[in-house]
């Protein structure tokens, strides 16, 4: 088998077993799309998308879940929704849990985006509230965490997302943290069409496997997949995707159109 630089990062463990990460590439479409385009886009990428290197997902509206799913049977691309809420059921109305999504044939949750933190007051706690439940589903959850502008100009970067990402995975066994996606997406960098650099992008992913390996150990930080988001597009993922920490990306605009192909088929 020719090499393949997708299924980064070649590592070898303590007991000298290979460790591959492979990448993961979600498209999150936030409010964007009713069901009827939702099942255009996946018709539209069906034919132009590399599934066999990297593990590609969308994450359409709730509503849109179900013909999306029904859409891309048959393919690699997984489906996520974009929130859940942390209890199994009860009066809590407009919201929806880990096992109706598992139910629909939901794979992944993106748990804690920014704009769930900063418009409708998801904190931590909850975060690490929901990431237990989605995996008690069975669903991936893709933890994201990030810093605002206001904390990179204060030099707390690391400190913070560090923070965030410990409370995300608190009482989270080891076994159950291989599965979980961590998403690092600097506030700054959403939707503005300011990418953080690779080297931003990498020293952060690279801060967030040592807090791994603080918590759970080298052997499990070394598998735990690390996605990079805020303005990926088909001109910077390349670069982004290469470096030795990100393990793929969490990609908002730029996933909405064709053009997604791009990104899930960097080189
Ligand atoms: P963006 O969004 O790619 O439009 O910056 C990323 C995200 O919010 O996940």
């Amino acid at each position: 088998m020719p090499f393949n630089k997708k299924l980064n990062l070649i590592l070898f463990n303590l007991r000298g077993e290979i460790i591959m990460r492979k990448k993961i590439i979600a498209g999150n479409w936030k409010m964007n799309k009713t069901p009827k385009e939702a099942v255009e886009l996946i018709n539209t990428l069906k034919g132009s998308i590399d599934t066999d290197n990297v593990e590609v997902v969308v994450c359409p509206s709730i509503v849109c879940l179900s013909a999306v799913v029904e859409a891309t049977k048959g393919t690699n691309i997984g489906v996520g929704a974009q929130n859940m809420h942390f209890e199994a059921n009860g009066a809590f109305t407009g919201e929806t849990s880990a096992s109706m999504l598992a139910e629909l044939g939901v794979k992944y949750v993106v748990l804690g985006h920014s704009e769930r933190r900063q418009y409708f007051a998801e904190t931590d706690v909850t975060v690490n509230q929901k990431t237990i439940k989605a995996l008690e589903a069975g669903l991936v959850p893709i933890v994201c965490v990030g810093e605002t502008l206001e904390d990179r100009e204060q030099n707390v970067t690391i400190e913070l997302v560090s923070l965030q990402t410990k409370i995300a995975l608190k009482d989270v066994s080891a076994e159950d943290a291989k599965k979980v996606v961590i998403a690092y997406e600097p506030v700054w960098a959403i939707g503005t069409g300011k990418t953080a650099t690779s080297e931003q992008a990498e020293e952060v992913c690279k801060a967030i496997r040592e807090v791994l390996a603080d918590v759970y150990g080298q052997e499990t930080a070394d598998v735990i997949r690390i996605q990079y988001g805020g303005s990926v597009n088909g001109a910077n993922a390349n670069e982004l995707f290469n470096m030795g920490n990100i393990d793929g990306g969490l990609v908002g605009g730029a996933s909405l159109t064709e053009g997604f192909a791009d990104i899930v088929n960097y080189k």
